[in-house]
């Protein structure tokens, strides 16, 4: 192990004295942790450039009190110490203590994941090692600022045939995520302290990115057929973030004549819509609804994609398509911005498209959620009846249920007890009501149909 302590040659305290407390204070607070090999003398020595005697002279007086051990013929080690009480780290406990940790679950209808028992792994392996034995040298280079061309490319071809979306690849812009989009796009259209409407409940991901940019976010209620647009008549917003196909979370889709009221806001108001089709591809019943960018003339919305749920949320990438307009203004604002993507992963996924992988993998997967759609579905109306109601379209990879007679923190807190993890949306409203905790999430897209059924069956045996 290498260790970098920061030494100060013209201080008045001796080197050997800082190098001293520097470890000791490393080990005191869990950075160099118990079991740890130290350098030899001669490796800090070399490495710190400082004379054998400060590094020996520290090393003996962190063993004399017991910071380190020295094992013959082994070498000089990190000892276990008794920590002081100021520096004992507090664990951060993801869930409440008397939780079971999420590999103790029954059933976790945790949202977010994705099926991977029937992910074409081997398929994706040969991309990814095709895309490293590319004997071409720019792969192991920077990536093209905007994302690489060939993966751009695929993806336009895509949204044209999937998404009804009209793009060339010189509008896409390649993100590690639709986070990184969002914080993209507040710097382009200089968004701080300006307003942004959101669907109220909306995802709460995308909602702390906004803010963190220094926008003011405006909650805009939501209807049977979508985001209220009676509201725009007196907003001022300068960009509304949207999930049209299928909103977060409650799941409807935004009614045909609300999309043409919303673009006829924006095209009047110069205000921006940034449509996020994070699921668009799961629709299980009717035809696919195409997206909102589809009906844009006047290119006044901001087109956000995922491979989030189509693909792998760990591949970590999704792309934004903007209006021509806006290229000049991308062109001088992040001349400077590196892609964040690897080039490899972008290469693979490329070739994952090129050889009709992708489009096999979304045709395969959509098929299967359905399946799983469906049992959730009928679990539900088996075992809760009417103690439930099933909020959403038929699309996605989660549903809500609005809960009568029983709060969520109950079921939640009697569900842990019995080995179902479901979770609370409430988090998804800027302002939560009462009405708020009245809904549980279910995420199903991992789970497989009989684990749906066991948790569901588990669920309802927790009803009051
Ligand atoms: C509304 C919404 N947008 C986008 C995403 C995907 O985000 P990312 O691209 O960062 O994985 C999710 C995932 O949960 C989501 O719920």
């Amino acid at each position: 192990m290498e260790i970098s302590p920061f030494l100060q040659k013209e201080s008045p305290e001796p080197l050997y004295s800082q190098l001293y407390h520097w470890i000791k204070k490393e080990v005191e607070e869990g950075r160099l942790l118990p079991g740890m090999k130290m350098p030899s003398i001669r490796q800090l020595t070399t490495h710190l450039k400082v004379s054998r005697n400060t590094v020996v002279s520290a090393y003996e007086q962190l063993q004399s009190e017991g910071y380190l051990e020295s094992v013959p013929k082994s070498g000089i080690w990190v000892a276990e110490i008794e920590k002081p009480s100021l520096y004992s780290i507090e664990k951060v406990q993801p869930i409440r203590s008397e939780c079971k940790s999420s590999s103790e679950f029954l059933v976790n209808f945790e949202y977010g994941n994705v099926d991977l028992n029937k992910f074409p792994v081997k398929q994706w392996k040969k991309c990814l090692s095709d895309a490293v034995d590319q004997e071409n040298n720019w792969l192991f280079e920077y990536s093209e600022k905007q994302g690489e061309f060939a993966l751009r490319q695929e993806i336009s071809t895509y949204l044209l045939h999937s998404r009804g979306v009209r793009c060339v690849p010189e509008q896409i812009v390649v993100t590690s995520g639709t986070q990184n989009s969002i914080a993209l796009i507040c710097r382009l259209l200089e968004l701080q302290e300006k307003i942004v409407a959101m669907e109220e409940p909306g995802y709460s991901g995308v909602r702390s990115v906004f803010k963190d940019q220094g926008c003011c976010i405006e909650p805009v209620p939501l209807e049977k057929d979508g985001i209220s647009i009676e509201h725009f008549e007196t907003s001022s917003a300068k960009a509304a973030y949207v999930t049209p196909s299928h909103q977060f979370p409650f799941g409807m889709v935004l009614s045909i004549s609300k999309r043409i009221q919303l673009l006829k806001w924006a095209y009047q108001t110069g205000g921006y819509i940034i449509e996020d089709d994070y699921d668009g591809e799961f629709r299980y019943r009717g035809q696919p609804i195409p997206s909102l960018k589809s009906l844009d003339e006047e290119e006044k919305v901001i087109y956000l994609g995922t491979f989030s749920k189509s693909f792998l949320p760990s591949v970590r990438l999704s792309y934004i398509v903007l209006p021509p307009s806006l290229m000049v203004q991308y062109s001088k604002k992040f001349a400077d911005y590196n892609q964040s993507v690897s080039p490899i992963i972008q290469k693979a996924i490329a070739l994952f498209m090129q050889s009709g992988e992708f489009e096999k993998h979304i045709r395969r997967m959509r098929k299967l959620y359905q399946r799983k759609h469906q049992a959730l579905l009928k679990s539900i109306e088996q075992y809760m009846g009417t103690r439930v109601k099933i909020v959403g379209e038929k699309s996605g990879l989660h549903i809500l249920l609005k809960l009568n007679n029983v709060s969520n923190s109950e079921l939640i807190e009697e569900g842990l007890q019995k080995g179902v993890k479901v979770y609370s949306p409430v988090r998804f409203w800027l302002n939560p009501s009462s009405e708020s905790n009245s809904y549980i999430m279910l995420g199903f897209g991992g789970l497989s149909i009989e684990e749906i059924d066991n948790g569901v069956q588990l669920l309802a045996s927790c009803f009051p």
